[in-house]
């Protein structure tokens, strides 16, 4: 497959497995376990044992790496499952920084189970070049982005903070599952590593868990954490990988879709007198606008924040008002949700108490505008 191809035609060629016996044109879902060995002792297929490896996966991998600009794919049971297997490529002692904001999982993760097995984490404003660079230590091994961060959409500048990795030769990994490789590919930007939740955009429709890491090429990370995967055994069955490569077919027209209305939902957000503040690293106001503009080179992303005026009380109450948006936790899929993100993370959660998350789907941006309305003036 030429990767010259546009990212749209990427991701249909990237997602099609001809089968040779039926000449079926959508990709069979090949649910066998285990793969016939020849009486030389080969496996003619190149496939043994579905923990291992399935044709469904190797598509799905295939797929997210071509669409990273990476070589390597390699797919989890989840985006959690994903995050675990770079965490478990630390050496015993080595030392974590983390985003103080991050997906909140994320850092419960590193703190209650590689804290408690010796890895060292430091939690900084990847905002503050000077925080990241004063927490460097020289067993740092590893800085973990998010970029937008979720919640808060605080954006970090993905070059910059590689460059600083490497000059202690630690390595750079970067959440990309808000904005997408459609808007942001931090490979290309000298990241390592590319962590997605595939839970999210790439499956596209609320209906399938999965994660894929995608690293620039093969070697001795890749090597490692492919026996994490096998080993471990944390991966996508057979449909869920199948169900993930179908959502990567409208991918793209998806999120541009998504990100348009994020784009004017939140510019008539920022200006009702109801909202103190809209967190969305589109908006010239948001404090990282030029770096998100610098490498966001697709867009802003369809997740968006908002702080409302008042008490958590009246942020919660608000979710009850809305009537097209669905209020649960997730985002990425075609409907749009919100949540009060504070309650599910926790009192140590750095989030604010006002803030409401908006995962915006494919509806049309005048219904929801609507609704924001009615929601607002009552
Ligand atoms: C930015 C981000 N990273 C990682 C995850 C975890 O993914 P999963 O729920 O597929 O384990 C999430 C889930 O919400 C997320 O929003």
């Amino acid at each position: 497959m030429p990767t010259k191809l546009h990212f749209e035609t990427l991701a249909i060629q990237s997602t099609q497995l001809t089968n040779e016996d039926t000449k079926a044109v959508s990709t069979p879902i090949f649910m066998s376990t285990t793969f016939e060995r020849a009486a030389d002792g080969s496996y003619p297929s190149g496939y043994v044992y579905s923990r291992m490896d399935n044709p469904n996966r190797q598509l799905l991998e295939k797929s997210i790496a071509v669409l990273e600009k990476g070589e390597v794919g390699i797919a989890f049971a989840s985006g959690m499952a994903a995050t675990t297997a770079v965490f478990q490529t630390l050496p015993p002692g080595s030392h974590l920084i983390l985003p103080h904001d991050a997906y909140y999982t994320t850092n419960d993760l590193a703190k209650t189970v590689f804290g408690s097995k010796g890895i060292q984490i430091s939690e900084v404003n990847m905002t503050r070049l000077e925080e990241i660079q004063n927490a460097i230590r020289p067993e740092t091994a590893l800085i973990w982005l998010e970029t937008p961060s979720n919640p808060q959409l605080s954006v970090s500048d993905i070059a910059a903070i590689a460059e600083m990795a490497h000059a202690v030769g630690a390595l750079c990994a970067v959440d990309n599952t808000w904005p997408t490789p459609v808007m942001q590919r931090p490979l290309e930007l000298d990241a390592d590593i590319v962590m997605h939740s595939t839970t999210k955009y790439f499956g596209g429709h609320s209906d399938v868990l999965g994660g894929c890491l995608v690293l620039k090429e093969e070697g001795a990370l890749s090597e490692q954490i492919r026996k994490i995967q096998a080993v471990t055994g944390g991966v996508p069955s057979p449909f869920e990988c199948w169900l993930t490569t179908r959502g990567i077919k409208t991918l793209y027209l998806r999120v541009q879709a998504q990100t348009k209305t994020a784009g004017e939902l939140a510019t008539y957000l920022d200006q009702h007198p109801k909202i103190e503040q809209v967190n969305y690293p589109g908006l010239s106001s948001h404090p990282q606008h030029e770096i998100a503009k610098k490498q966001m080179y697709g867009g802003f992303g369809a997740m968006l924040s908002v702080q409302v005026k008042g008490s958590a009380a009246a942020a919660m109450a608000l979710t009850g008002r809305l009537q097209l948006f669905t209020t649960a936790t997730s985002l990425g899929g075609v409907e749009s949700l919100i949540e009060h993100r504070k309650s599910v993370e926790g009192p140590a959660s750095p989030t604010p108490d006002n803030l409401l998350r908006l995962s915006i789907g494919l509806e049309n941006i005048e219904d929801l505008i609507a609704d924001w309305e009615q929601a607002l003036g009552e």
